[in-house]
């Protein structure tokens, strides 16, 4: 599978391909300071669980890089409160504080000065890079068991290449089945208001050569009460300890209505997704967004310019939903356990 490179690190930072341009133009940015990358994260510039991960710890490593002739102390003084600034930027994925609790320790740890833990940080934040792609590969390979010939499969958001370091989380066994030659088709929800469906899944996949389609979000519905879905596969930004899921808004609905048709509802995602200290989807907490989301779309006002607005971009779907669970260790079926 051949496919683009979200997050990289470049001469002076870190690339991104900045998806908010997408799908008119993919080009990349270079992020150089702390500011950047936290502006990136916030924009969604930069989106998906497992790359804002990533885009955190090597942002993290880019922001302390003026630090690194400074005391040991005072390095890793400016590591914790850079990782906190960064950590602030988005609430519910659990990648991003995952992957910025690993790099503080990582650095906490290191003996010697801040030179060489500055070293140590980078080669760190490459290895969580390297692991995702790793993860990504083995969610492809427990998943693609699940996707028979010539499936029709619902997906939400994007959960693909530009989502993580490697070929995805629930698109990853769509790419291998594709690879495999059982011709899957996909129908890819628009995902209102941000359009990370119609805008990047629909692109990604279309680079790849895969079948797809797009709906709007309310559509889902009627296409399973009309036969045409064999399966549902999802991402997810956190997975609490008992199997429910936080995932972008519109999950829910599309469980419910799997439910309510029969369909498999599988969610796809790496370890690092999986929060053993969340006990359940109640104690996660929803990310909400500005109005100005929902009152305009693609610049144009859809609303009265006043208008209240109910703007979370996420929302649970509990355990009960949900067929299976699948990471890169293998498919978890109910009922779901994920201890510390
Ligand atoms: O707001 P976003 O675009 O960052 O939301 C992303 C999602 O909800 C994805 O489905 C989730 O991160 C899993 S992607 C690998």
């Amino acid at each position: 599978v051949s496919i683009v490179q979200s997050v990289r690190w470049g001469d002076r930072g870190v690339v991104i391909i900045d998806q908010r341009l997408l799908p008119e133009k993919c080009v990349e940015r270079e992020l150089t300071t702390l500011d950047e990358v936290c502006d990136a994260i916030r924009t969604l510039a930069v989106r998906g669980a497992p790359a804002i991960g990533i885009a955190g710890a090597m942002g993290l490593v880019v922001s302390t890089r003026p630090r690194k002739g400074d005391s040991r102390e005072g390095y890793i003084e400016a590591l914790r409160a850079n990782a906190e600034t960064i950590r602030a930027t988005r609430p519910t994925a659990v990648n991003l504080p995952w992957a910025l609790a690993r790099m503080v320790r990582v650095g906490e740890a290191q003996a010697g000065d801040s030179e060489v833990i500055h070293k140590r940080l980078f080669d760190e934040a490459s290895a969580i890079l390297a692991e995702d792609r790793a993860m990504c590969r083995s969610i492809g390979e427990h998943g693609v068991a699940l996707i028979t010939p010539n499936a029709r499969i619902i997906t939400h958001c994007n959960t693909g290449a530009l989502a993580t370091g490697g070929i995805g989380t629930a698109l990853a066994p769509i790419y291998l089945a594709a690879e495999r030659g059982l011709a899957p088709q996909v129908f890819a929800d628009e995902t209102r208001p941000l359009m990370q469906g119609s805008r990047l899944t629909a692109w990604e996949l279309s680079q790849a050569n895969i079948a797809v389609s797009i709906l709007p979000d309310s559509a889902a519905a009627s296409l399973m009460r009309e036969k045409k879905i064999d399966l549902v596969i999802v991402g997810a930004d956190r997975i609490a300890a008992n199997g429910d899921v936080a995932n972008k808004i519109g999950t829910y609905s599309l469980a419910i209505a799997a439910k309510h048709h029969g369909v498999p509802f599988y969610v796809a995602a790496p370890s690092s997704t999986i929060d053993p200290e969340t006990a359940s989807g109640a104690d996660i907490h929803i990310e909400q967004r500005g109005a100005d989301e929902v009152r305009r779309t693609g610049g144009t006002i859809t609303a009265p310019t006043d208008v209240d607005v109910y703007n979370p971009a996420f929302d649970v779907t509990p355990a009960s939903l949900i067929t299976a669970i699948i990471t890169d260790r293998g498919v978890h079926k109910p009922p779901f356990h994920f201890p510390a």
